[in-house]
């Protein structure tokens, strides 16, 4: 038995939702390219779970379904009332999540129907958490979802309780398309390796929140934010960027496990970067970002992954940055619960081996006389 390091290149399981081949990534065999220009999220949260892009009227069910679940209960706002109003916004979602669970009387329900209910009540919840925790914490009570508008609407206008403008609720909406699914990420997979026990979604759930929680994962996108303000101006770029490289060391929101030639989401994010920069004629972030992408391309052949112009996005939509992540998830809980429901449908617990290296043969020595 010989180990792979980081499992690089390993096939561990079949899936038919996402796949990147060739640098190509498609949701169920459509291209992200087509996905992001032409479709909303609801439409890619349908194609992820239902096998299919949904008509007009089934679109209109899932808004609905959508929109009953959206509430979170009163209790479990209570609760994030208790949380430490500087509580990493990653660990407030992942608790959270979990405490919802008590409050869902089908929660340990694994049967199919009832596992896509919990999949609508997770996609239509997460935003308000996120959103809601946003608020408490600043002394404000929470906003409810507005009936009759997506989720991209949603999010931001329970952020802020104003209602957000069209370009901000594309955008928004454009970078839910993009980080709804990733194949086997590591995400992913912590949700199909926990609910492949047959534990519940939530567990799968909150388990998937921890992994995308660091940041070689989802983290990615506040790590590069921090690195923007720390830079703080153009005029940096080169020094700060020359040093890190000097020093060998990572510069996040660049390079991936499986593209070596691009992400292809990345462009669109950077497009996105740059017409938010040029509406609103403040364009330092995006040219603080593409000096960094010279600048790492250039010398190390790294380019940049989704995670590293979803933080100029997100900041130009006004959103804090340690929210950039909890975003993430409000996006990937549509494919991590698709990759659930899948799992669940030909289900084998997952346990692979492990190669020992520790020591062998070893004397057994009684305490007394150690
Ligand atoms: N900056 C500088 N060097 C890098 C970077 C980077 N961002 N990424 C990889 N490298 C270098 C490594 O140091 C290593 O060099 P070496 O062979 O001289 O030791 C080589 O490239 C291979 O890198 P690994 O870390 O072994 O690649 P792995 O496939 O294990 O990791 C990962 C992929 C985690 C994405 C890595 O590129 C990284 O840490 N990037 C920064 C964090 C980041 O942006 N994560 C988000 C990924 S996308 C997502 O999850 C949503």
């Amino acid at each position: 038995m010989t180990a792979t390091k980081g499992l690089e290149g390993i096939v561990a399981t079949t899936s038919s939702i996402s796949s990147i081949i060739d640098g190509v990534l498609t949701y169920r065999g459509y291209n992200i390219d087509d996905l992001a220009e032409h479709s909303t999220f609801e439409e890619v949260v349908h194609l992820l779970w239902f096998g299919k892009l949904p008509n007009q009227e089934e679109l209109s069910e899932l808004h609905t379904r959508l929109e009953k679940n959206a509430a979170i209960p009163s209790a479990v706002v209570e609760q994030m009332k208790l949380y430490p109003s500087d509580a990493n916004t990653m660990a407030v979602l992942r608790t959270a999540i979990s405490a919802l669970a008590l409050y869902d009387e089908h929660a340990n329900d694994t049967g199919h129907d009832a596992n896509v209910n919990k999949a609508i009540a997770l996609q239509a919840q997460l935003p308000t958490v996120v959103a809601a925790f946003a608020r408490i914490r600043a002394g404000k009570e929470p906003v409810p979802p507005k009936a009759g508008h997506s989720i991209a609407y949603n999010f931001l206008y329970m952020l802020t309780g104003e209602e957000p403008s069209a370009s901000a609720v594309s955008a928004m909406d454009k970078a839910l398309v993009l980080h709804a699914d990733h194949e086997l990420n590591a995400s992913t997979f912590a949700a199909r390796v926990t609910v492949a026990t047959l534990s519940d979604m939530y567990s799968g759930i909150v388990s998937a929140i921890g992994a995308l929680k660091g940041p070689l994962h989802g983290g990615a996108n506040e790590a590069v934010m921090m690195m923007l303000e720390e830079i703080a101006d153009l005029d940096h770029v080169d020094d700060y960027i020359q040093s890190k490289l000097d020093n060998k060391e990572k510069i996040m929101g660049f390079g991936h496990r499986v593209y070596k030639n691009g992400d292809p989401r990345a462009k669109h994010l950077q497009k996105m970067s740059r017409e938010l920069g040029e509406a609103s004629d403040n364009l330092k972030l995006y040219d603080m970002s593409t000096r960094i992408e010279a600048l790492v391309t250039g010398q190390k052949g790294l380019k940049p992954n989704v995670d590293f112009y979803s933080a100029s996005v997100y900041t130009m939509l006004g959103i804090p940055r340690d929210l950039f992540t909890p975003i993430f998830a409000i996006s990937r809980v549509s494919g991590w619960t698709a990759h659930i429901l899948e799992q669940l449908d030909n289900n084998r617990i997952i346990r692979p081996r492990a190669e020992y290296t520790g020591p062998s043969n070893q004397l057994f020595i009684p305490i007394q006389a150690r």
